[in-house]
């Protein structure tokens, strides 16, 4: 009998699945006023990531790699490829067409674009993990996007990057990691896409992502554990007698990008160094915060919410605790000990032995 094996014919050529663009497209179509605006920039950050990534991936040749040799303005080197990725997302943002204005970690100013009669603006950490390039280890951009403040068709001012983290209409990260992957929430759930080199297209891999409630996975740089305030040393003592898993890249994408899909918690708190932190709240926090909370989890400054932070400089830092709802709760809850008065000493310095603080944290627990 003659069968025209129309389901083997389908299973040898199984459908390559959702590309960025038609995905994109369609959550547009489902808005009846949607202009297509923040589409066409979502657009244009995917382009740019693209390139970026191919510079990532010739990043062991010359030219690449290395330093190159001036500072930004935190007085920190900038390696060749931060500054190769900030000139890739400016430029695309700015031949898009769809933004007035970008915050760039490479840059101290406000960089206008010359698209006064744009709606956008967006804060941008181009390339985050500096220090794992010349390694071959996962790094990635991070990025946030607000509707300007000030009126379309006037120059756009720092006014419109002040707005507060939750006034963000978009965020997202591209890790250059095993695979190339872009994941974004415009406040409607985070879906995250991976690239197909062959393609050069981005395809839908995890839609609807949701982090675990909880985890065991700690993540921050535990040389700096003497510095770190009483109470985290106490949770992470806490989090060693439970034989969580320490994992640290140093790349804040893959970081938190691991624990989102695993389940566990990202702390960078204030050191001896970095009193107020090290990272930065408009373009890692505030981003990372939005896409956390659209996803199931939390984040924390280890007393407020982060995007709630109000923001006070373009480059301000904070101390961050981000990850699975119940650890974030877990580590703030404990956080909040510091702050009891009865707990400084005279000039504010902490008082208490650690042994008695993580024995709290896991009572604490217990009793939740
Ligand atoms: P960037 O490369 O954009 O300056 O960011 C580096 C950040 C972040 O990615 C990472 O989690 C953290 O710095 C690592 O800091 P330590 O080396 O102090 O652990
Ligand atoms: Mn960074
Ligand atoms: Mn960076």
């Amino acid at each position: 009998m003659m069968t025209n094996h129309s389901e083997d014919k389908e299973k040898l050529a199984l459908p390559v699945g959702v590309a960025l663009d038609r995905f994109i497209k369609r959550n547009e179509d489902a808005f009846p006023f949607a202009t297509g605006e923040l589409s066409q920039l979502l657009r244009d950050i995917a382009l740019a990531a693209k390139i970026v990534n191919r510079e990532v991936n010739r990043a062991g040749l010359a030219g690449v790699t290395g330093l190159f040799g001036a500072e930004n303005g935190h007085g920190e080197q900038q390696q060749n490829l931060d500054v190769i990725a900030h000139v890739r997302f400016l430029r695309a943002l700015r031949n898009g067409g769809e933004v007035a204005a970008v915050v760039s970690e490479e840059e101290d100013d406000v960089l206008f674009t010359g698209n006064e009669a744009a709606k956008y603006v967006v804060a941008i950490d181009p390339l985050d993990g500096s220090s794992n390039i010349d390694v071959n280890v996962s790094i990635g951009t991070i990025f946030s996007v607000y509707r300007r403040v000030t009126p379309q068709g006037t120059p756009p001012t720092v006014e419109d990057f002040m707005q507060g983290g939750t006034h963000q209409v978009a965020a997202g990260y591209v890790l250059y990691g095993t695979s190339t992957m872009l994941v974004y929430t415009t406040g409607r759930g985070v879906y995250g896409f991976t690239y197909d080199a062959g393609l050069g297209e981005f395809f839908l891999s995890h839609p609807g992502m949701v982090t675990p409630a909880n985890g065991a996975i700690y993540s921050c740089n535990e040389g700096n554990f003497n510095d770190f305030p009483l109470r985290v040393r106490g949770y992470i003592e806490a989090c060693r007698t439970r034989g969580y898993a320490a994992r640290y890249i140093g790349s804040l994408v893959g970081d938190f990008h691991r624990n989102l899909l695993k389940g566990g918690v990202y702390l960078y708190p204030s050191t001896a160094k970095a009193p107020n932190g090290k990272l930065r709240l408009l373009y890692e926090c505030y981003p990372l915060a939005f896409l956390i909370e659209q996803a199931g989890g939390r984040a924390t400054d280890g007393e407020r919410r982060i995007l709630e932070l109000p923001l006070n400089k373009l480059h301000q830092r904070t101390p961050l605790c981000i990850g699975s709802a119940a650890m974030v709760d877990e580590v703030t809850a404990a956080m909040q000990g510091d702050r009891k008065p009865e707990r400084m000493e005279a000039g504010g310095k902490e008082e208490g032995r650690l042994e008695e603080t993580v024995s709290e944290v896991l009572v604490a627990s217990a009793s939740v």
